[in-house]
């Protein structure tokens, strides 16, 4: 009996292994290969069983089970930490011309004095993600960020079935059909290589990280039945899941990848096609579209072909990437200050079209400024339905001369967000019945106040500050944002609900909220609850500096307030100042200075900052000894690269302000020293060595803000 139960549970043991190996190997055909060997309900049902065998096998829990995929809470974290990209994040020049790519083409040829390789893959629209393994486990993903340094969204990531979080060499070797193109009917320009298959452990392989437009589709039409406001397009919506907390969620909205560049020491192919034709025998999901190319023709067929094609496939593309095949060529060819001197992107066209101005309406930012929005006959633009687009001021619907009721030609080009063009020729169609000469509205249509236009200023602006809600609310949206009091869990769409709930109509109000106040809304359980209260609580801890930024004086941006808030101690201090006093501070001139001035005029104001004083806000600069702090880093020019353990990077470039020095993000002959964390990135490092700049530890940067020995 006690051996039967016994090999029960060991047959368990092995389903779990058993099961575990299947689902991997058929996410893998159906992500990567495109082949699915089980139907959507055999996945789910053995899923659900694996689940079930790992639940009542709690010691067999693997945080690489396909179980995972679905996203697990225990990653989920505040806030991405920020990592050093190991060589920085290029951009491609980019090109709306065939003209460009031809000239293009010919000073590479001229360059090395033949026609080389290159090769044509579709340019994805979506975001850059850079993922490194090592020791064949995926470590970090980190999204562009600056360039040259990202948010580490690992977890989000691990949630994107393509994307392998082992990697199995045991493929590479065998020789496939390179072929890439098979299903795709275009014509034959490829080349088939065999690269030399040496497994690759340790690397970096980047790519694009896309919504399928199945999935932004879906996505939206759940957002509009919540009425939440909607992605424009599949793009943002990727970048706005990737950012997410919460890995579940991000699971279920289905991002996808697809990646188009290896770096390594120790690259296991002298071409870029070759590998990419490797990273795919590793698992990663590599597009089938790409082609070697050998001459201007084939380059040119193959933009054609898929400028068409593009239209059918399952994510958003912008354009072509031309890369030069060889990476001896590459090296030979180098850099500019931002871009591969080895490629270039062509974009499609922009798509226009002709529809219908309905309607113009009205939209009162944070800052009071209105702005016209043009209502539109929906239509199909670029894969996306656009009904909406920006007029942007009154001089813009002057200049092109619509009214509502003109057909206006509506445009997608570089940007996310479409614009209008012009209008139809005035020649081809007359104006509607119902055209009205344009007038721009005289009273803010939120709160009914008169609107002013200041001579020099394109825009309208609502005067009514303290008493019109998108202004109060963007007050708040301000007040929380993260380089302001940095409280989380306060989102737009949150800010909107407690505002219309009476519960938060000005900054101070935020430190009045209790956990009663918050559950009894809808959605808001104990867990997103505390997230917010906790956050309230922690920007007690905020530094006076960032708090007068948080208070969204006009003109008063952060660094500014930095600046202000080293020489005025404490609000009290910045209250009494005079203009003149005001005036010595760098970067404040007299408009500033004004703007404080009628700051502190208003009753409201006091009010509301006796009320965060009350609640433990910091409106003082707690450090004690201020003229010594200043002086310790007085003139220094100071590089942070790396991460670290005890200070955020955002707080050491605050600390280095603070104590008189001056934080600059590239190295130079200029540069006293760099901060220098974990990972700091190679390029700087070589240049640090180059021109002989010290390097500082996190522990010794501390160390000299103690003991002045500089
Ligand atoms: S290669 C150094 N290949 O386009 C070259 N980029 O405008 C690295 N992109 O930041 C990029 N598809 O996010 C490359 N097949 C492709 C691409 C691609 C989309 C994006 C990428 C990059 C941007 C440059």
């Amino acid at each position: 009996m006690q051996l039967d139960l016994f090999s029960i549970e060991n047959g368990e043991e092995q389903q779990i292994d058993a099961l575990r190996k299947e689902l991997a190997d058929a996410n893998y055909r159906y992500y990567v290969l495109s082949q699915p060997v089980l139907s959507d309900k055999e996945f789910d049902d053995k899923l659900r069983r694996l689940q079930d065998l790992e639940a009542k096998h709690p010691e067999m829990a693997d945080p690489d089970s396909p179980t995972q995929r679905v996203g697990s809470d225990l990653t989920a974290k505040s806030g991405f930490r920020q990592m050093e990209h190991k060589y920085p994040m290029l951009s491609l020049a980019n090109t709306y011309s065939e003209d460009e790519i031809r000239s293009w083409y010919q000073r590479v040829c001229k360059d090395i004095s033949y026609e080389p390789e290159i090769v044509c893959e579709l340019k994805y629209d979506g975001l850059s993600i850079s993922l490194w393994y090592e020791n064949g486990a995926l470590t970090h993903a980190l999204t562009r960020g600056d360039g040259t340094r990202g948010d580490d969204v690992i977890d989000n990531v691990k949630t994107i079935p393509s994307i392998p979080w082992k990697i199995d060499n045991t493929n590479v070797g065998e020789s496939q059909n390179a072929d890439r193109g098979g299903k795709h009917n275009q014509p034959d320009l490829f080349h088939i290589l065999t690269p030399s298959a040496v497994p690759l452990s340790t690397f970096e392989i980047r790519g694009e990280i896309l919504l399928p437009w199945k999935n932004f589709e879906r996505l939206n039409r759940e957002r509009e039945e919540q009425e939440e406001p909607l992605f424009a397009n599949p793009r943002n919506a990727a970048s706005g899941t990737l950012k997410l907390q919460d890995p579940r969620i991000v699971a279920q909205r289905g991002l996808d990848a697809y990646l188009y560049y290896l770096l390594a020491d120790n690259l296991p192919s002298d071409t870029h096609y070759g590998c990419l034709e490797i990273a795919n025998k590793m698992g990663f999901h590599v597009s089938d579209a790409m082609r070697v190319c050998h001459s201007i023709d084939e380059i040119m067929a193959f933009i054609t072909y898929w400028d068409t094609e593009r239209k059918n496939l399952p994510v958003a593309t912008d354009g072509i990437v031309l890369k030069v095949n060889s990476l001896q060529l590459q090296k030979q060819l180098g850099y500019t200050a931002k871009t591969p001197r080895w490629a270039i992107a062509y974009k499609f066209a922009a798509e226009k079209q002709l529809t219908l101005l309905k309607k113009i309406t009205y939209q009162v930012g944070r800052t009071g400024v209105v702005t016209p929005v043009a209502n539109l006959e929906p239509v199909q633009l670029s894969g996306t339905i656009v009904q909406r687009a920006t007029l942007h001021n009154e001089d813009f619907i002057r200049q092109l001369g619509i009214c509502e009721g003109d057909r206006v030609w509506v445009e997608k080009g570089g940007e996310i967000i479409p614009k209008i063009t012009g209008k139809e020729d005035d020649g081809n169609l007359k104006r509607n019945d119902f055209a009205k000469e344009y007038r721009f509205i005289e009273h803010c249509p939120e709160c009914g106040a008169l609107l002013l236009r200041d001579a020099d200023q394109a825009a309208w602006r609502c005067p009514n500050e303290d008493d019109c809600p998108p202004q109060q609310k963007g007050r708040i949206e301000h007040f929380v944002a993260r380089k302001a009091m940095n409280i989380d869990g306060l989102g737009t769409e949150t800010i909107d609900l407690f505002y219309e709930r009476g519960l938060v109509r000005d900054v101070a109000d935020l430190y009045d909220l209790t956990a009663t106040d918050i559950m009894h809304l809808e959605g808001f359980q104990q867990k997103a609850t505390q997230k917010i209260l906790d956050g309230i609580e922690e920007s007690k801890q905020v530094s006076w500096g960032r708090v007068l930024f948080a208070l969204g004086i006009r003109y008063v941006g952060e660094t500014t307030a930095k600046k202000i808030a080293r020489r005025f101690r404490s609000i009290e201090a910045l209250q009494t100042a005079s203009v003149e006093q005001l005036t010595e501070v760098e970067d404040v001139g007299g408009q500033i200075a004004e703007s404080i001035r009628q700051f502190f005029s208003k009753e409201k104001n006091l009010r509301i900052l006796g009320r965060l004083r009350a609640a433990g806000v910091q409106l003082e600069d707690q450090n004690e000894t201020p003229q010594q702090q200043e002086q310790l880093l007085a003139g220094k020019v100071i590089v942070i690269s790396g991460t670290f353990e005890k200070h955020s990077r955002d707080e050491y470039k605050e600390m280095i302000e603070e104590y008189g020095g001056k934080n600059t993000g590239s190295v130079s002959k200029n540069t006293d020293f760099i901060l220098a964390g974990d990972n700091m990135g190679p390029a700087k490092l070589e240049k640090a060595e180059k021109l002989g700049v010290r390097i500082v530890s996190e522990n010794e940067f501390l160390s000299m803000l103690t003991t002045p020995t500089l």
